[in-house]
């Protein structure tokens, strides 16, 4: 860009973050940009498509077990989600634990946890209810008015699976650090037929597309960018080694894209990696408790074993 043209940059760290990733050999852009305001709904609306079968998979799971899952919140004791977005799924845990003493629900979108935390107030008047803004795939630190507490820690949704490996277990390790905790209840999606994998990421009405394009949304009104979304085609595909599904954009013509001072040059066909979402066996997800100080205690599934929410207790 030449000093004659003035753009707004409205999110420094976005374009920081977007010029390292699309500036690198296999050019990246952060998951976590999703989530702006329109990201979370079409979120939403992914969690109600014909082809998404996780979200309602596990509320099933979580209803049919909710006594036996409620149970591992100690007497008195608190219930910490990370990322706990609306705390839909959690209702259910909340509703057959009479005997949870605090509810700490763990958020980077302020507003959004501060309107969750004030509702569930209202629905559980007997309940404290705790909200923490942080990011969970940094180490969490609680307030210290909870240290004392007994603690079950709940992460649904499978978002683990979003995580790279290292951030996985980092966040299973730190978790298992914190004074007082006794279970991890974890939800996490299972290896299966392809093509229903495939379906999940790339639904026919194309919300997915327009979820993961939406990144290029912010980056052109963030930060100033000039991507032609006409030009990137959204991309699913299953990466059998590493046993997960990858997300792309993919240039569908050779084009230059101006990004902050940077001319960013694209072959046709060239992807942008988005965003990955691992999928678990019953060894594997054995494995990752194993290596971060927790036992795979049990693992409730439902009847076609598409989804999976494991009970982890600290190991020996
Ligand atoms: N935790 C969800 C999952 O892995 C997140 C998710 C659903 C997602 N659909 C997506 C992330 C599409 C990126 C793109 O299933």
């Amino acid at each position: 860009m030449d000093g004659s043209t003035q753009v707004h940059v409205r999110n420094h760290d976005l374009l920081a973050d977007a010029l390292a990733g699309l500036t690198a050999d296999e050019k990246t852009l952060g998951p976590k940009w999703l989530y702006d305001h329109r990201g979370s709904a079409l979120f939403e609306k992914i969690t109600r498509l014909p082809e998404y079968y996780p979200t309602r998979t596990e509320a099933g799971i979580l209803h049919d077990n909710a006594a036996a899952l409620a149970g591992l919140v100690p007497s008195a004791g608190a219930l910490v989600e990370l990322g706990s977005g609306a705390s839909v799924k959690t209702r259910t845990l909340l509703d057959a634990g009479g005997h949870i003493g605090a509810y700490v629900p763990i958020d980077i979108s302020r507003d959004f946890l501060l309107e969750t935390a004030a509702a569930l107030k209202n629905a559980y008047p007997a309940l404290d209810v705790v909200p923490v803004v942080a990011d969970f795939t940094a180490p969490v630190t609680l307030p210290d008015a909870l240290a004392a507490l007994p603690k079950a820690a709940f992460f649904p949704g499978s978002t683990i699976g979003n995580l790279t490996p290292a951030r996985a277990q980092a966040l299973l390790s730190g978790v298992r650090a914190w004074p007082g905790i006794e279970a991890f209840i974890l939800g996490a999606d299972m290896v299966k037929d392809i093509s229903q994998l495939i379906a999940a990421y790339d639904d026919a009405q194309g919300v997915t597309a327009e979820f993961i394009s939406n990144i290029l949304v912010r980056l052109n009104r963030e930060t100033g960018a000039d991507f032609d979304l006409n030009a990137f085609d959204y991309k699913a595909t299953w990466n059998a080694d590493l046993a997960r599904i990858d997300m792309h954009l993919v240039s569908n013509r050779s084009q230059q894209v101006t990004v902050g001072e940077r001319t960013i040059p694209f072959y046709a066909g060239e992807p942008i990696h988005v965003s990955a979402a691992r999928k678990y066996t019953t060894n594997s997800l054995t494995a990752l408790a194993n290596s971060t100080g927790w036992d795979l205690h049990d693992c409730h599934t439902d009847a076609n074993g598409r989804f999976s929410v494991a009970v982890l207790r600290p190991g020996g």
